[in-house]
């Protein structure tokens, strides 16, 4: 029986993908891929099915669909999609009956929020699972019911998974994912089970303990109490329990294996806190809590797409740096991101509660806070740069759960690979591109030959596996280049192995690593260029005060450098000997620095730096204090195309296998504003002089986007910064400070 009337809503005239579209259940998930596809004129006819006589009415008044049908076989002759939006209990009898008719080519898909039992049930009608069976899932839905509530808009923007099987046609599956895509979905693809086990996880266990949780407090005999002072905590938690009964109930029918497995994992770390809370152990609480809230944030981030586990692939941010300028005031830069590193690591394995003041906020340092929190340590903070990190000694590190992500961070994971192959447990060590374009041979090797068991991705790149359950033996090592992260990673793996291990570098390279071991009490002998540990002894905790970045405070020194009139206080930074090549290469190019209040912090010399501009000329940096330098350098060229006369550097080919290639990134940078410069295999010669405005990429390396920040201040038109997201990896206010000093560099507005 034909119920064809004229739609109260017209469908607009587009160009059809498809003829005939047939909606069977016309709920609010149904009508509003009905109305969606029809609006936007993408069917020539859209047929709606559906038992109660009322909806079809609607669903022809309110312009959901052309026409409706009560009878399946009338409304799906001549179908060219059928889509099955029924309650999932439904779609076993419905799927029967479809498998009576002659369906032709139509493509079948559905809605069901569980895909376990559609695909079973279809097997069963048809005694195959058809070739143009579509499964799916749209994660959309809302507190609204009925035809009357659909929207076709509803999908926008929302996650569709379609779950196609090895048989599905790859024809129909196309169709279907373009439909959804026509409607605004994100359409993702996912096998049945996964796609069970992870909604079974994220939707369906919340909605079981919400409706769990209210049933369970007011079936008692104090519930009126109970509810009457329930605050925002419990309407937090238990607004799902709001949601439809029935439409729930089916759903935990329909996927009880999922739910059944993810309730057990569930229960095993319920009883766990109750234990917790019966043996009155507040670290085993504080534990779950600190992880608990860093995952959240960490999510919401990934859901807002700002983590940084995405920052490589995230939208451009552009920095837009607008010439002239000069710097006043003072300030005090974000803390050291080496020493950040080290003080996590350490604390970690030290034995008591270490408390860490001025720790770096930024995303690399964070990311070995997390290592750590992944590996059972308990952590509080960061906060204001305050962390505390109740250490677990020497062997109290856990297997991770899994890989461990190290974002942009090759010091994470050069580090923590030696002292991963001293633990008794498997672990992989994952990063973002660039990290996973850097050399890791260098430490895998040195390693192997102590007994680890590495494997390296393809030439020595990340991912690294490490194996657990190896004899670490003792050994003298000579340092093919001047590296503080191969130095320090070994000096860990020392701290595992048998007798003594020491490693002697070609020049001297950062030492944090052996001050801070001392400072935990560990002992370290050091006889000129050769560092050595041996095991058996163990980490004290400690108090650690990170001093401010010199690295960081390198953009700065050199900004007020070139910027005429400028004088600038930098405050509470640290000046080790084995990081300030900077100062001596400025000051040896005419630069205006002067220490003052130097002091030892915490077993790091410190002090607040005074810099003026001055008049700079070019040099030949001395190769002695490349190491001294080697995070400095993109800035350093920026001087030198500042300064008056040719600078040239040589032996610094480990530039080419930082963040980026830094010779050749910023020499192209450079060119693009018109300064001389001429790249060489382990260094750059560039001819100081003028320096025009233009577009620069700094291929997501933060050190040449905050460089090229400060290479406004004497360029004459705006400098263009392309992929600096991954500035927050190091100097997550540097906007903000050196806005507040006077450079003009801000985030480009989106457009
Ligand atoms: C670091 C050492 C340096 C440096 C890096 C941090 C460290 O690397 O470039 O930013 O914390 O040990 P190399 O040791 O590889 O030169």
């Amino acid at each position: 029986m034909s119920e064809a009337k004229r739609a109260v809503t017209k469908a607009q005239p587009g160009k059809p993908m498809i003829g005939r579209l047939v909606v069977i259940g016309l709920g609010l998930i149904g009508g509003s891929f009905a109305k969606g596809l029809r609006e936007r004129g993408l069917c020539r006819e859209v047929v709606g099915v559906d038992l109660d006589p009322q909806s079809r009415r609607l669903a022809v008044e309110l312009g959901v669909v052309d026409r409706c049908e009560e009878q399946l076989a009338a409304a799906c002759q001549g179908a060219e999609v059928i889509q099955l939006a029924v309650p999932i209990l439904a779609m076993e009898k419905l799927l029967v009956e479809l498998a009576k008719l002659d369906l032709g080519d139509a493509v079948l898909t559905d809605v069901g929020s569980a895909k376990g039992n559609v695909v079973r049930a279809a097997h069963l009608a048809f005694g195959e699972m058809p070739a143009r069976f579509v499964p799916g899932h749209p994660i959309a839905g809302s507190e609204q019911s009925g035809v009357e509530a659909a929207n076709a808009e509803l999908f926008c923007r929302h996650k569709v998974i379609l779950t196609p099987l090895a048989q599905t046609d790859p024809q129909a599956l196309q169709l279907v994912d373009r439909l959804w895509r026509e409607l605004g979905a994100k359409v993702e693809h996912m096998q049945v089970e996964h796609h069970d086990q992870v909604l079974a996880a994220t939707s369906h266990l919340p909605h079981l303990l919400a409706f769990g949780l209210v049933d369970s407090l007011a079936k008692r005999s104090e519930n009126l109490e109970i509810f009457r002072y329930a605050a925002g905590g419990f309407r937090d938690f238990t607004r799902i329990a709001g949601s439809d009964p029935v439409m729930w109930h089916d759903i935990f029918l329909a996927n009880r294996e999922a739910v059944l497995h993810t309730l057990d994992l569930f229960r095993g770390d319920l009883d766990a806190l109750r234990d917790a809370v019966d043996a009155g152990d507040g670290h085993q609480l504080l534990g779950v809590f600190t992880r608990a809230r860093v995952a959240r944030e960490h999510f919401s981030k990934i859901l807002a797409r700002r983590a940084y586990v995405d920052a490589m692939h995230s939208n451009d941010l552009i920095f837009l740096a607008n010439p002239g300028g000069k710097l006043s005031g003072r300030i005090r830069v974000p803390g050291d991101k080496s020493i950040s590193h080290r003080s996590i690591m350490l604390g970690s394995l030290a034995e008591g509660t270490t408390e860490v003041e001025g720790f770096l906020e930024g995303e690399d340092a964070l990311a070995t806070l997390q290592a750590f929190r992944d590996m059972g340590v308990v952590i509080e903070g960061p906060h204001h740069g305050r962390v505390t990190i109740h250490g677990v000694g020497l062997h109290g590190l856990q297997a991770p759960p899994g890989p461990i992500y190290l974002g942009n961070s090759g010091t994470s994971m050069r580090l923590l690979a030696g002292l991963l192959a001293g633990q008794s447990f498997d672990t992989t060590l994952t990063g973002d591109a660039s990290l996973s374009k850097r050399p890791m041979n260098r430490v895998a090797k040195p390693l192997r030959e102590m007994g680890a068991v590495i494997e390296t991705g393809p030439e020595g790149r990340p991912p690294l596996t490490i194996r657990g359950e190896q004899r670490l033996s003792g050994m003298h090592y000579e340092m093919p280049m001047a590296s503080a992260q191969v130095k320090s990673c070994l000096l860990l793996a020392g701290l595992y192995a048998t007798g003594q291990t020491s490693v002697t570098e070609p020049a001297p390279t950062r030492d944090h690593t052996e001050r801070m071991l001392r400072g935990f009490g560990y002992p370290v002998a050091v006889d000129g260029s050769t560092a050595s540990v041996e095991s058996g002894h163990k980490l004290t905790a400690s108090h650690i005060e990170v001093p401010a970045d010199i690295s960081s405070a390198a953009f700065f020194l050199v900004a007020a450098s070139i910027a005429e009139d400028s004088e600038l206080l930098l405050e509470h930074v640290g000046i080790n000997p084995t990081r300030t090549g900077v100062i001596d290469i400025l000051k040896l190019m005419g630069g205006d620095i002067s220490l003052e209040n130097q002091r030892v912090v915490g077993g790091e010399p410190v002090a607040d730096i005074r810099v003026r501009s001055a008049k700079l000329h070019g040099i030949d940096i001395p190769e002695h204090l490349v190491p001294l330098a080697i995070d400095e350098f993109p800035v350093l060229f920026v001087a030198a195309a500042c300064a008056a006369g040719r600078t040239v550097l040589r032996g610094a080919e480990e530039l080419r296998v930082k963040e980026s290639d830094r010779i050749q990134v910023m020499a192209d940078g450079l060119l693009a504003l018109g300064v001389k410069v001429e790249p060489t295999p382990d260094g750059i010669i560039i001819d100081g002089g003028s320096m025009g405005g233009g577009e620069v990429w700094s291929h997501g390396d933060h050190r040449i986007a905050m460089a090229f920040s400060v290479a406004s201040l004497r360029a004459t038109a705006p400098i263009r910064i392309h992929d600096c997201a991954n500035v927050a990896t190091s100097f997550p206010n540097f906007l903000a400070l050196a806005a507040q000093v006077g450079i003009r560099v801000t985030e480009e507005a989106k457009s």
